[in-house]
């Protein structure tokens, strides 16, 4: 209880506090005593991760690798899934590279963001002169091959890539793609989730950062809609390429906020902010505090690892320098992990609880219980049979570790079933949330 009122606390100051004030302690030397010393562990306080774009021919450099095993738990190909290194001739697929860094992450525990399965944009050639039922039907497949074949590794995957028209349209963007149809996308989320449906399916763009901005508001208008009809979509991508022309907007927190409370994770997915120095450091610090201030903000990915890596190398805009050091912006972001543990904003509901779907005169009705940083509690109430057995299903990251007043047995899918124990109709259990803080689905049937 205590927990729960101290957290309460810090999130008000925090969200005041998100890019407003990056005092001189963020940008202190060194982490302080007792706190993560590298950005995946300081991530992991919160139940989110840190993670990196990487490039394959980049996995024989052994500072490299020293640093990607070191520092980060989630790992993204920067070029090497997407649909021009996947699909070089049509129906003939190479996963080459890709397996490479996929390998290299998963022998070393990391997760992997899948990125891209449709984007307008570095199209195989055979592809980029196809158009209408051709094109649409080649896209499909191509979703449906490369989903397949990496089903059950990708902790989420950019389905659709920057889809939208930047400026004041707020509507798409003209493609090959966008011209077989505006379905194209909730039809590549649907193959994607048939393909693998354990990973999360998000939607990734860039310069949706600013609350104001017509692209942002057309990108949240999509996925409303998606959420309200049932397309499959869980997760949006903020790419955050930032620079003195696109600098971190101010209402960053609230974008996050707002496209977190349609019912989807939001992730920062290519973060990199040109500049040097305790400015870059106070901007990155700023992007970091704004993810930890939104409880559905499940992780960071920063687009490389050395200046040296980065598409935008010249702007000197990630957190190691060339020879591998650590730069003021890395300590700025270990810094804010650390000071953001417990940060995390419990959601007051999510979505409704499902009741008995078979009939047969028994109806679970699940209720919210306490929350913490890392946990939280459910009740379910049985009504209509004494007899009962109910089912929980939790989603991942999610994990149930304790019960009472039920007589229950869970697997490592997430799955629990709960039968009376003699203590009355009503039961709880504890969910290890690891950010993720939806409620579980229940269901209940007479034994
Ligand atoms: O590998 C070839 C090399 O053999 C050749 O000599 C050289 C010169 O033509 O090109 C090399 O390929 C380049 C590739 O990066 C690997 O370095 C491509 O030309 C170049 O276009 C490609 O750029 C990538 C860019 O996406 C393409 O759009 C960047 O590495 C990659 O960081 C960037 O990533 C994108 C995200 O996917 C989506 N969001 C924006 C982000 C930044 O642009």
């Amino acid at each position: 209880m205590t927990l729960t009122v101290k957290s309460v606390a810090r999130v008000s100051l925090v969200s005041t506090l998100v890019l407003a004030t990056v005092g001189a302690a963020v940008l202190a030397a060194s982490p302080a005593s007792g706190a993560a010393s590298t950005l995946a562990a300081a991530a992991q306080q919160s139940g989110r991760y840190f993670g990196t774009a990487v490039a394959a021919n980049k996995l024989g450099d052994s500072t490299y690798v020293g640093i990607l095993n070191r520092e980060f738990d989630m790992v993204t190909a920067e070029n090497e899934m997407k649909m021009d290194a996947t699909e070089p001739n049509q129906g003939q697929f190479s996963y080459g590279n890709a397996d490479r860094i996929v390998n290299q992450a998963r022998n070393q525990g990391k997760r992997i963001r899948g990125h891209a399965l449709a984007w307008h944009s570095q199209q195989p050639g055979w592809m980029q002169n196809m158009s209408g039922t051709a094109l649409r039907n080649a896209m499909l497949n191509h979703v449906t091959q490369v989903a397949s074949y990496y089903r059950g590794k990708i902790y989420a995957w950019d389905v659709v890539n920057e889809a939208f028209a930047d400026g004041s349209s707020g509507g798409r963007r003209d493609s090959n793609l966008q011209r077989t149809g505006n379905d194209w996308i909730e039809a590549a989320f649907r193959a994607a989730r048939a393909a693998d449906p354990g990973a999360k399916l998000c939607y990734n763009d860039y310069n949706t950062d600013n609350w104001s901005h017509a692209k942002t508001q057309g990108v949240y208008r999509m996925v409303q809609d998606f959420k309200s009809r049932g397309v499959p979509i869980d997760c949006v991508g903020f790419q955050a390429h930032f620079n003195s022309g696109n600098p971190v907007p101010s209402n960053y927190h609230t974008t996050l906020q707002n496209f977190a409370a349609l019912g989807v994770d939001v992730q920062i997915t290519e973060l990199d902010i040109e500049g040097s120095g305790s400015t870059q450091a106070q901007q990155y610090s700023g992007v970091t505090q704004a993810c930890l201030a939104v409880a559905r903000c499940t992780g960071i990915t920063v687009w490389g690892i050395r200046d040296t890596d980065s598409w935008r190398a010249s702007g000197t805009p990630l957190l190691f320098d060339g020879s591998g050091n650590k730069k003021a912006a890395y300590t700025s972001v270990l810094n804010a992990l650390n000071a953001g543990t417990g940060t995390t904003t419990p959601p007051t509901s999510t979505t409704t609880t499902t009741s008995n779907p078979g009939g047969g005169g028994c109806t679970a009705t699940y209720s919210e219980g306490e929350k913490w940083n890392d946990r939280f509690n459910g009740q379910v109430t049985v009504s209509g049979t004494d007899n009962w057995i109910v089912t929980v299903t939790v989603s991942s990251p999610q994990r149930i570790i304790a019960t009472w007043n039920t007589s229950a047995s869970w697997d490592s899918a997430n799955v629990m079933t709960a039968r009376p124990n003699g203590s009355g109709n009503t039961f709880g259990f504890t969910i290890m949330h690891g950010g993720n803080w939806n409620w579980p689905a229940v269901s209940c049937r007479v034994a």
